[in-house]
């Protein structure tokens, strides 16, 4: 699972319950949030201000964006192809929107 926004108020709780659920969780946050992103669970953190995580949006099976801002493009959708299931994408992914 990719949580952007990982750092943020809606972010830690998503990242804390998708590893009580047993996810392998991805968090994405600015430089000054990876240690508490970590520290809370994160198996792996992505520094948005370092690194475009949109490149790698494929890998996830699902994708919470607390932030609004990521349009779920092929990220989660990206459909079963021969292609993706020799990646090990094997699923069709989702992509959650949290916002008001
Ligand atoms: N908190 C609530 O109780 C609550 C309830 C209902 C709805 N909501 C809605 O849920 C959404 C998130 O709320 P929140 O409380 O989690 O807000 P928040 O604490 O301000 O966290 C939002 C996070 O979004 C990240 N962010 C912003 N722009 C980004 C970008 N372009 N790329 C990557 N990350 C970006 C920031 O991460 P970095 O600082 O690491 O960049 C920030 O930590 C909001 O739309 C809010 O209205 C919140």
């Amino acid at each position: 699972m990719l949580v952007i926004g990982a750092g943020g108020g809606v972010g830690t709780f998503a990242v804390q319950l998708a590893k009580a659920f047993g996810a392998h969780v991805t968090g994405v946050c600015r430089t000054s949030k990876t240690d508490l992103v970590r520290s809370i669970g994160a198996d792996d953190v992505i520094d948005h201000t370092r690194e475009d995580f949109t490149d790698q949006v494929g890998h996830y099976d699902l994708i919470l964006d607390t932030t609004g801002t990521h349009t779920p493009g092929p990220a989660a959708t990206r459909p079963h192809t021969p292609r993706n299931a020799r990646h090990g994408r094997r699923r069709r992914g989702r992509a959650l929107a949290a916002r008001h």
